[in-house]
């Protein structure tokens, strides 16, 4: 028997160059980068265990967390490939307080930004639990010449592609340039990313809510009573959705995205805007969720829509399956509103 044609992920970027008019191939030349690190930090996650890479290096990033050597390890691998790409002209991370300029001659006039979270759920590092890496990529609002700050601070919306790797069971790249979402599972054997999930829809319903349970008591009341809801309480002898949550944002957001489900981190008493960060956690898997079918919230607004006022700035989220994000919003908005 034949073995059936495998498609590769620099392949299939190039064959879908085509979905963009004029397009001169900047964009599949910084996805394949962003590919090539991919698997360079999967080599170096695989190991973990291994090498002497685990532990603490005693800094702590700009939000004042522990930064594991994984964090940087994955941060500068990514940095080298966008730079030495020379397809884009300013990075933003989690790991960096301010966006790297690109500034040699080959890079300062590209037209395309990046922004990503390097390596996503990294507590789950020495626990031998699935991690990732996130990203999003925008083109430029100034013309030319180094890049701006106002370039990064660009809504959702705008994402020209974003995209995420699950270092799992499997090692995947999901991404989407606007025409429907494509995955890609890592053969360590040939070191290519093939198609595995083409056209990735998010099922309308699913049986799984994600949410750190723990900060039920400080949570809004809507929040509160879609809990309730999920445990089976407002569902009239159906059967309660199982809670799944393991603490990786693109974990949480992969299993749901497949199986169906919804992720919650919402604002508590102590966090009015959450824990995850709009740039690099919240839009990306946002755009996404909507290029899948399913729908991301701040619990009122669109998230593609929130214009960011800061590089690090974060969100309250609800993300997932379309008739779950659809009820919690419900929810929320009726229980703001108070008794009529
Ligand atoms: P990061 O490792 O990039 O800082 O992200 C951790 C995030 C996210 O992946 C996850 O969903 C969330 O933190 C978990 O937070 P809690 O421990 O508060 O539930
Ligand atoms: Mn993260
Ligand atoms: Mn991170």
């Amino acid at each position: 028997m034949m073995t059936p044609k495998v498609t590769v992920l620099d392949e299939f970027i190039i064959k879908r160059q085509k979905d963009f008019p004029f397009a001169s191939g900047d964009l599949s030349r910084l996805l394949h980068d962003i590919g090539l690190a991919a698997k360079i930090i999967n080599r170096e996650v695989n190991k973990a265990g291994l090498v002497d890479i685990l532990g603490m290096t005693g800094d702590s990033n700009v939000h004042g967390e522990e930064v594991k050597k994984l964090d940087i390890y994955a941060n500068e691998e990514l940095l080298s490939a966008l730079r030495h790409g020379g397809m884009c002209c300013g990075i933003a991370s989690e790991e960096n307080e301010d966006f790297v300029v690109l500034n040699e001659p080959f890079a300062r006039d590209a037209k395309y930004i990046v922004i990503m979270d390097p390596l996503d759920g990294s507590s789950n590092i020495d626990v031998n639990v699935s991690i990732g890496t996130i990203f999003s990529i925008y083109r430029r609002v100034t013309e030319e010449g180094l890049v701006e700050e106002r370039d990064f601070l660009q809504k959702g919306l705008h994402q020209v592609a974003a995209g995420y790797v699950i270092y799992g069971s499997s090692t995947m790249l999901v991404y989407t340039t606007g025409f429907g979402v494509n995955g890609f599972t890592l053969d360590p054997s040939i070191g290519e990313f093939c198609l595995s999930h083409p056209n990735i829809r998010i099922p309308e319903m699913g049986m799984t809510y994600s949410v750190n349970q723990g900060y039920y008591s400080k949570f809004e009341a809507g929040v509160q009573r879609y809990i309730h809801y999920c445990q089976g309480e407002g569902q009239r002898g159906k059967k309660p959705y199982s809670l799944r949550y393991i603490g990786s944002f693109v974990a949480d957001f992969h299993r749901n995205l497949i199986n169906g489900g919804i992720f919650m981190y919402p604002a508590t008493t102590g966090s009015p805007k959450g824990k995850l960060r709009l740039l690099y956690e919240c839009n990306p898997l946002a755009m996404i969720a909507e290029q899948a079918g399913g729908m991301a919230t701040d619990g009122k607004t669109r998230i593609l829509e929130l214009q960011p006022g800061r590089l690090h700035e974060r969100t309250p989220v609800f993300v997932g399956s379309a008739g779950m994000v659809s009820k919690v919003m419900k929810m929320i908005a009726e229980e703001r509103k108070g008794p009529q």
